[in-house]
């Protein structure tokens, strides 16, 4: 499913997009070696899934992203200290001009949105922002929801796929887009090591609606519709018994730039 993440899919997403729970963020921020002096930039920020937790772990976020429904969203939650900068990966190699010649960040960080990117450009611009021991965090909290092996989560991709046709593409969260992100990173000379971290959580029919929405452009589901995309979602998952339970795996790829050139 491909989003254009402006208007209502912007709202939904800042309403039904979890920030990276608090103990994924301490081991986050402890894989990172962030200083409390440490500058952290969030490239593809969206509402601030991962600027908003790390913030409190750093002297400041620079949050990217193209979309400026999204920013609007991260700078509604008026958190100090997050500067929010509309750009893309193409406007790293201007912000390293700008920002951190002399200095360089502690850290980037790309939270599931590396696959919008042109990923070796990206990555390569990434890795020019660090300071010496700095890192790039590439995380994926995947596979999207209605690819997951709950039987729930299978319905609902049956009839997503029942009114928008196939609906398999991962978002960069399987193991052959990783291991090519290690690969990429490994040829840039940085030091590479992967994280995983899981979570369950609770769910019910307005946040699966919620989330899907968020995935999708703007007026797809249709919720007002009888018999539409989201009326039909919520009558699939009416047949499940029991609570909804939606496990999710977050992969960290962490690479680090070494404190002396080899
Ligand atoms: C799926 S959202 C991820 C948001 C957030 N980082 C998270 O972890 O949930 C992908 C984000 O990437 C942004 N994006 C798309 N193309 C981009 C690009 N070329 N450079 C930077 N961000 C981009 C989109 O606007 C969107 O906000």
């Amino acid at each position: 499913m491909a989003a254009d993440f402006a208007g209502e899919t912007a709202l939904l997403y800042a309403r039904y997009r979890r920030d990276l729970p608090a103990d994924q963020t301490r081991a986050l921020v402890e894989h990172l070696g962030l200083r409390a002096d440490d500058v952290v930039v969030d490239l593809g920020c969206g509402t601030g899934q991962l600027a908003v937790p790390v913030r409190e772990h750093c002297a400041g976020v620079l949050a990217l992203d193209p979309e400026p429904g999204m920013l609007a969203g991260l700078r509604a939650g008026d958190v100090p200290g997050i500067l929010c900068v509309l750009g893309t990966d193409r406007d790293l190699p201007e912000l390293r001009r700008r920002l951190t010649d002399r200095v360089g960040v502690g850290a980037v960080l790309i939270g599931n949105a590396l696959h919008w990117m042109d990923e070796p450009a990206a990555l390569a611009g990434c890795a020019d922002l660090l300071r010496p021991g700095g890192r790039i965090a590439v995380i994926t909290q995947g596979p999207p929801m209605w690819l997951g092996p709950a039987a729930w989560q299978q319905s609902v991709r049956q009839v997503l796929e029942r009114f928008f046709g196939p609906v398999s593409a991962t978002c960069g969260s399987d193991s052959a887009a990783l291991q090519l992100r290690v690969g990429t990173l490994e040829e840039l000379g940085l030091d590479v090591q992967v994280a995983t971290w899981r979570a369950e959580h609770d769910v019910d029919a307005d946040w699966v609606i919620g989330h899907l929405g968020s995935a999708l452009p703007a007026g797809a589901l249709q919720v007002r519709t009888p018999g539409g995309p989201a009326d039909a979602v919520g009558t699939a998952l009416d047949q499940h018994a029991g609570p909804l339970v939606e496990a999710v795996t977050t992969t960290a790829v962490i690479a680090r730039r070494p404190t002396k050139a080899a």
